[in-house]
């Protein structure tokens, strides 16, 4: 893992927007991408810039199941709200939270994946470790799946809905597997809420009860924390990434 330590997340998300700049103009034509609050501020970096990714396909990792494309909490109207609409793509892929029947909905995915390989991969990460939705204990060698969020998910997601009752219980997700296939991955984590995940991630044990510490085994992974996050690193940790 390569860790970089910034001041701050905006001083992180122009790191991860060279990367981007620098994937793109060396050839990267698949974009693996994440929503939530942590990429928000690379996707303005990029809807501002004059990049063009008309040529490129983007991958995203999850879906809630059970709301419609366009309900405003979607991941597709995230996607569209903060990037597409101002950076279009050639093609945009996001799992189909509509379709209830599971079966098909992985299935249609896990093509997706094969056919569309990515050259790079984004991620969040959640406080108890989660990356995608794979939730604490998800197989490592899952591809696609669908899972059933963890109460603290829920509650962390919540802010966003109107009520708690309103927060999707299941979504489906890229499994760690798919997660890994990315020839480059590239975590952002910000604030003292994210610093035992990151602890975990960095300096835990490589285990499913952690699922970011699998990054560990990524020969490209590369994580662009704030000092919050890297509140809990050792002090040798902290100083191999400065
Ligand atoms: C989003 C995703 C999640 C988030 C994570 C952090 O596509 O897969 O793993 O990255 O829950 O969320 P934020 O960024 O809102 O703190």
């Amino acid at each position: 893992m390569e860790i970089k330590i910034f001041a701050n997340a905006q001083e992180a998300s122009k790191q991860a927007f060279n990367i981007f700049k620098e994937q793109l103009e060396s050839g990267a034509e698949v974009f693996g991408l994440a929503t939530g609050s942590t990429p928000e501020a690379l996707y303005a970096l990029l809807a501002d810039s004059d990049l063009d990714f008309s040529n490129a396909v983007s991958v995203n990792l999850d879906e809630y199941v059970g709301l419609d494309n366009d309900h405003p909490q979607s991941y597709h109207y995230f996607m569209h709200d903060h990037l597409f609409q101002f950076k279009p793509f050639k093609q945009t892929f996001v799992p189909d939270g509509a379709n209830l029947d599971a079966d098909s909905a992985i299935k249609a995915y896990d093509e997706i994946l094969v056919t569309y390989p990515r050259d790079v991969q984004l991620l969040g990460l959640g406080p108890n470790g989660h990356i995608g939705f794979d939730e604490p204990g998800t197989d490592f060698d899952a591809t696609m799946l669908k899972v059933s969020l963890t109460e603290s998910t829920i509650e962390a997601n919540k802010r966003f809905f109107d009520d708690v009752k309103d927060v999707p219980t299941e979504a489906y997700t890229m499994g760690p597997k798919a997660i890994m296939d990315a020839k480059t991955v590239v975590l952002m984590a910000f604030g003292k809420g994210k610093a035992e995940a990151v602890k975990s991630m960095i300096e835990g044990p490589v285990t499913e009860a952690s699922p970011a510490s699998i990054l560990q085994n990524h020969a490209n992974a590369i994580i662009l924390i704030d000092e919050d996050a890297a509140s809990l690193l050792s002090e040798q940790t902290k100083t191999a990434a400065k």
